[in-house]
């Protein structure tokens, strides 16, 4: 039997596309494993959003090497943004590497040549443990994937919608003594479902829409199925995800996201839907009303991004939409659902993002009090316009700036959350961690740590909230107050 590993960075996008090949190969009889020791094919999906998160993975599957190294017939795929827009660069820098699928490359096509790769591993894997001394050609680098991809007969049509499905919580027992202890804990099933991807915002920070493409929605009907499919098989939370979610319309209907929202509310069982992310652009009243009509089952939780507090920034961002209405809709928002948490991401040292620029960003969290944000220094992305603008400010000053908001944020996030202590809550919990606690969230997705036992895992029970820091509430099971 076949083992594989994926390792996942990046957003919600790619796990949901993990998910979804960690089912296709199920399907094919391969086993998924632990760690990357115990694999004879690694898949690793790739982000490209800031040249961080690129340099992490370079060092990633430069450490593979040692597998390979043991394992000769290893099958290493890169897959992934990074891979759309540097496939010869990954070629050309990592021979280990024996294919490049980029996230624009149809799933059809990375299925297709999947089932090749898994007989030919098969036969070398055999032949390997028979005799491990012998010289052996493993094969190469398969350079032209779709190419294989064309000669394949054995899959007729694929096995897969082009999303998402719900998450294998069991994996394979380790057999190796490097298996990472608590892998064979219980998880909370939780389903990433992509119900649309690429991007045709082109905000001139963003790489996007370059190793992700154009928008395409998916039809509603199939989406409607997945819910269903995972819901029956016991998820708990349903992710809907995207580059753009509120820009989604159902190819088939031509009704806009609120509409399959409603839908996926109607649909019995008890479970929670969350959806990332939203463009402020796209959000509207009805979406808000539909989110409110809905609870618990739509969360209240929003993660609405906004980048900058600065009108002046937000032009150059291209975001098409001024900060005043930005305030304005997250108002609809809170009118309808006060409880509600608000999440954002931001971008400090965007070029000529001047001091005042900056205190502007300042306002805006002092105005909105968002829950929680993602903040980032702004890293310049190849084939984008910003780019190309001209940026005077020094490094040091735009870590300042990160430094000076995240320690505001920390503490507004703490305010925030001991709003609840006293309370008690609806929860889910998810998982054990390593400090012995268990892991739950709220509907509004912050995390709930408590004592407990492994049945609750996957459950929603009420807790007590008792305390309440930056990152995470204090809790009790009610009996035990
Ligand atoms: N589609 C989503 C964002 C996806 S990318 C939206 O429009 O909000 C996730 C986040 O990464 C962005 O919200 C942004 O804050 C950050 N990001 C994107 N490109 C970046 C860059 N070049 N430098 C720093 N942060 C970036
Ligand atoms: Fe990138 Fe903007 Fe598209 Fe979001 S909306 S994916 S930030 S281009
Ligand atoms: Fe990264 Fe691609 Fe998502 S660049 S953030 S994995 S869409």
């Amino acid at each position: 039997m076949i083992t594989f590993f994926i390792k996942t960075y990046g957003c919600q996008a790619n796990v949901a596309d993990s998910q979804g090949i960690a089912k296709f190969l199920t399907q094919m009889d391969c086993q998924e494993v632990a760690t990357e020791g115990e694999a004879d094919l690694l898949l690793v999906n790739t982000c490209a959003i800031r040249d961080k998160a690129e340099q992490k993975l370079y060092s990633y599957i430069g450490a593979l090497r040692d597998h390979k190294a043991e394992k000769p017939y290893l099958k290493v795929g890169i897959i992934g943004c990074v891979a759309s827009y540097k496939k010869n660069e990954l070629y050309k820098r990592f021979d280990l590497v024996t294919f490049v699928a980029g996230a624009r490359e149809e799933l059809e096509t990375i299925q297709k040549y999947l089932v090749d790769l898994v007989v030919q591993l098969e036969t070398t894997k055999q032949l390997y443990e028979q005799n491990p001394n012998k010289e052996m050609n493993f094969g190469g680098q398969d350079r032209d994937i779709r190419k294989k991809a064309a000669l394949n007969t054995t899959l007729k049509k694929p096995l897969l919608a082009p999303f998402g499905m719900l998450k294998r919580t069991k994996l394979a027992k380790p057999t190796s003594t490097e298996a990472k202890v608590g892998s064979l804990t219980p998880e909370l099933k939780r389903s990433f479902i992509n119900i649309m991807t690429g991007c045709d915002k082109r905000c001139t920070y963003c790489i996007v829409p370059f190793t992700r493409g154009k928008e395409v929605s998916y039809p509603a009907s199939k989406l409607l199925e997945q819910v269903e499919h995972d819901v029956a098989n016991g998820a708990k939370e349903i992710n809907l995800v995207g580059q753009n979610v509120n820009s989604y319309v159902d190819p088939e209907s031509g009704k806009a996201f609120p509409t399959l929202l409603e839908r996926i509310a109607q649909i019995e069982g008890e479970f929670w839907v969350r959806y990332v992310s939203p463009h402020p652009r796209d959000m509207t009243v009805d979406l808000f009303d539909v989110m409110a009509a809905h609870r618990p089952k739509l969360a209240g939780y929003v993660h609405f991004p906004v980048q900058s507090g600065s009108n002046k920034i937000l032009e150059l961002m291209k975001r098409n939409h001024s900060i005043e209405l930005f305030i304005e809709k997250v108002g609809w928002l809170r009118e309808r659902m006060p409880d509600a948490t608000v999440t954002t991401d931001i971008i400090v040292g965007f070029p000529g993002e001047t001091e005042q620029d900056y205190q502007a960003t300042r306002d805006l969290m002092e105005k909105v009090r968002f829950d929680h944000i993602y903040s980032f220094i702004y890293s310049p992305r190849k084939y984008t316009k910003a780019s190309k603008m001209a940026d005077d400010c020094p490094y040091e000053v735009k870590e300042q700036r990160l430094r000076d908001l995240q320690k505001r944020q920390i503490q507004i996030s703490r305010e925030q959350n001991e709003k609840n202590i006293g309370k008690t809550l609806k929860c889910l919990v998810e998982k054990r961690l390593e400090n012995g606690k268990l892991l739950a969230r709220t509907e509004g997705n912050v995390r709930v740590l408590f004592l407990g036992s492994n049945d609750l895992i996957g459950r929603f029970i009420d807790l007590h909230i008792t305390g309440a820091a930056a990152a995470h509430l204090d809790a009790k099971l009610p009996e035990l107050v």
